[in-house]
């Protein structure tokens, strides 16, 4: 697939969780794309519409993909309007034959005490901006927007974008429409297969699998399957210039790009209730012959490929916020690192943990880690070794 000229374009910002700059940077040095620079919760980068499209249709750990149409001053309700009102030709970017829903987030802002007054004023600023040009005014779906305008205020200064992730973040792919209770969000289970280190030519074991999530997660890494061929819409697709030629076009390359190779993804859980689930959505994400599930405990896992060279693996494991929950979780850690031990001599293990050092239970030496959030967790990634 050709690579987007890199280009003065758009400013842009793609969002991710807290934590996963580094991996989200990556992503999008790997597009080619220009002025890619880690931020909060994200990274910057300037493109054009094709830019903006691959960073949607190709990111595995981006949330949300911002088109930054400008700063605006948010001083007061007033100045906020006004720099709404001149922020863009807005009967351009939402006519009134478009929908729209406006999304604010506010810290730190004297002038708004709440995030609804804020959005509003977007809101009034951009319809009457529209009503004096064309005589009609756009109207508000908040569940199913054409145009998603997001206005991020801290301090004295917001940030007003459009989002070509649309309505729902782009971590929800679409293969999971049920999960099971702690689920991991798609984003992060893909960060964590790049932090593993996993080569997509070793085996990898999820022996706490879930609804699945890291297999699945996995499978898409290996056979080079960009996460926005599973999305049904994007939200991107439904502003005013879109060409749908074009996604066609940057569809079927994405398509022609993948692969049927895929090292062998074996899923095992204790509970019957939990595999359904997990074959349920390898079905739906389209990978039920790349992912294997059985049912079994962690605690007396064998080695299913000692043959093979060592590989990865990955597990989001129970961790209970009750004292007798924590340490039954710190046993079956403790009890899998002794499996690993045993077992998987020269593997890389890759967990998803609570901050307070828990990965000690696992006995492993620690290779890295990285803080994050999933959800309103704070959690972390680490890397931990299998000694040979
Ligand atoms: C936090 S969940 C994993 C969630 C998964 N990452 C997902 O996205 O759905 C932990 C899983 O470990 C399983 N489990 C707990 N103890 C186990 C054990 N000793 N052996 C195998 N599975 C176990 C539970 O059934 C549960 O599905």
């Amino acid at each position: 697939m050709s690579r987007p000229r890199a280009t003065s374009g758009w400013r842009c910002f793609a969002t991710t969780a807290p934590g996963l700059e580094p991996f989200l940077a990556e992503e999008l040095a790997g597009l080619g794309l220009s002025g890619v620079k880690p931020g909060a919760s994200g990274v910057a980068f300037r493109g054009d519409r094709t830019a903006l499209m691959r960073v949607c249709l190709t990111s595995r750990v981006a949330h949300r993909v911002l088109w930054t149409l400008g700063d605006v001053d948010a001083t007061s309700r007033e100045s906020l309007y006004k720099g709404v009102r001149a922020a863009a030709r807005w009967e351009g970017l939402i006519p009134p034959d478009k929908t729209l829903a406006v999304f604010a987030s506010v810290r730190d802002a004297p002038a708004f005490h709440d995030t609804r007054m804020a959005g509003l004023t977007v809101k009034d600023a951009i319809v009457d901006a529209v009503r004096d040009a064309r005589g009609a005014r756009p109207s508000v779906s908040v569940d199913d927007p054409d145009v998603v305008v997001r206005l991020a205020v801290k301090g004295a200064r917001g940030v007003l974008s459009l989002d070509g992730a649309g309505r729902q973040s782009l971590h929800a792919r679409g293969y999971r429409t049920e999960a099971g209770e702690a689920p991991l969000r798609e984003t992060i289970a893909a960060a964590m297969i790049v932090a593993s280190g996993w080569d997509a030519r070793t085996p990898l074991i999820d022996p706490l699998c879930g609804s699945g999530t890291l297999l699945i997660e996995a499978a898409l890494y290996a056979k080079r399957v960009a996460p926005g061929l599973l999305r049904e819409a994007h939200g991107f697709a439904r502003w005013t210039g879109h060409r749908q030629d074009l996604l066609l076009r940057l569809t079927s390359d994405l398509k022609r790009a993948t692969t049927r190779r895929c090292p062998p993804i074996l899923g095992r859980d204790s509970d019957p209730a939990m595999l359904t689930l997990a074959r349920a959505n390898t079905e739906r994400a389209g990978l039920p012959s790349a992912v294997t599930l059985e049912r079994g405990d962690a605690r007396a896992m064998k080695n299913p490929f000692p043959d093979a060279p060592p590989g990865v693996i990955v597990a989001n494991p129970p961790y209970g916020h009750r004292l007798s929950d924590a340490r039954a979780a710190s046993e079956l850690l403790n009890e899998l690192g002794a499996v690993m031990r045993a077992e998987f001599r020269g593997w890389t293990g890759c967990f998803i943990l609570p901050r307070d050092n828990v990965v000690r239970a696992l006995g492993l030496p620690i290779i890295r880690r990285w803080p994050t959030r999933n959800g309103a967790l704070e959690v972390e990634i680490v890397t931990v070794a299998v000694p040979r």
